[in-house]
């Protein structure tokens, strides 16, 4: 049976207490969701998404008070960035507890956690009792998804319910961080929190060397140099010279001025005519998904972003997708 899609939280919540699969809107993406306790639930997300064990998946709570459930203790740190940011897309890895079953965290010591900054979906977890593990609701390494439609385009027949929470607000996943005993946290992907803003907080971060490499894939799980792939070829173009003429070409272009687009690409999908980083994410996975689409194409190009405030996250998505 295909999945249901529904705006019901209760019957979302029973669900998830249920064992079973429930996809949900938060203000990054829509999440692949299950009771974070249950294995047997948690199995069933790495079926779905045709997700390989090594890489682990983020527990939602729907506050911060829930998190002696689910990690051993909160650093003085960690307590500084949970009080000026979340509930919000920023997720942080700590000591987990027990009761945390290894298949969520991949045989990690530490546990991914987050409070998610859209109220259905924290009232949602608040009405199943449980935390919830929740990876992007798409299959394994390709486009996440920012609307419910998106959901049930791929995975109607492998989840539950999905429960239409509108479209994502921000548009890219969460910033995922490490907590460690010593020293900086450091920055595991980049995400929907700005490296500027967690720095105004807390000071300088570490980042992951050679970040999106094999060797930091090793260290950060996920972090796969390919991922949030389109079916088509992806290009990351500087210029429009030495395109092919005998292509069909698809443009993703952040904005009107930075580049002048020849004539002979049909479809072009501006992020943002204003220059405006974060109405750009709130775009980019709907609109690299109308051209994977779109039959019409051979090849997408696009033009990367400045590396400021969201235009780090958006270059490191385009840099998965591209390869
Ligand atoms: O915004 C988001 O974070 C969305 C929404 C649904 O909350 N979730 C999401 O989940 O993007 P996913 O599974 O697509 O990406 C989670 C990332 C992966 O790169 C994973 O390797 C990393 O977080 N991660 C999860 N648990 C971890 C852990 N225990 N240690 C290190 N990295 C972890
Ligand atoms: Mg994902």
């Amino acid at each position: 049976m295909p999945a249901e899609l529904t705006t019901d939280l209760n019957r979302a919540a029973e669900f998830l207490k249920q064992g079973k699969l429930v996809a949900f809107a938060t203000e990054t993406v829509y999440g692949l969701g299950a009771n974070a306790l249950e294995t047997h639930a948690v199995a069933r997300v790495f079926a779905a998404k045709q997700r390989p064990f090594f890489d682990p998946l983020i527990v939602h709570l729907s506050a911060a008070e829930e998190l002696n459930t689910v990690v051993e203790n909160v650093p003085k740190i960690a307590r500084q960035l949970i009080d000026r940011f979340w509930p919000g897309p920023l997720t942080l890895v700590l000591p987990k507890k027990e009761i945390v079953p290894d298949l969520v965290t991949a045989g990690l010591p530490g546990v991914a956690v987050r409070v998610p900054d859209h109220p259905q979906a924290r009232e949602l977890i608040r009405r199943s009792g449980v935390p919830v593990a929740a990876p992007s609701a798409n299959p394994f390494g390709r486009i996440s998804p920012t609307t419910a439609e998106h959901v049930l385009q791929h995975l109607a027949n492998e989840i539950d319910l999905v429960l239409d929470g509108g479209p994502c607000r921000i548009g890219v996943e969460s910033t995922v961080l490490q907590i460690v005993p010593e020293g900086p946290p450091i920055l595991l992907r980049p995400g929907g929190l700005t490296r500027e803003a967690i720095e105004t907080e807390i000071g300088p971060i570490r980042l992951l060397e050679g970040s999106g490499n094999e060797s930091a894939s090793q260290t950060a799980p996920g972090q796969l140099p390919k991922h949030y792939a389109p079916q088509k070829k992806l290009i990351i173009a500087e210029d429009w010279s030495h395109i092919p003429a005998e292509m069909r070409i698809g443009v993703l272009t952040f904005t009107w001025n930075c580049l002048q687009v020849p004539e002979q690409f049909g479809h072009v999908e501006t992020l943002s005519a204003t220059g405006d980083l974060n109405e750009a994410a709130s775009n980019f996975f709907a609109a690299l998904r109308r051209l994977d689409d779109n039959q019409d194409l051979d090849v997408i190009y696009a033009t990367p972003f400045p590396s400021r405030g969201l235009g780090l996250a958006l270059n490191d998505r385009l840099a998965r997708a591209a390869r």
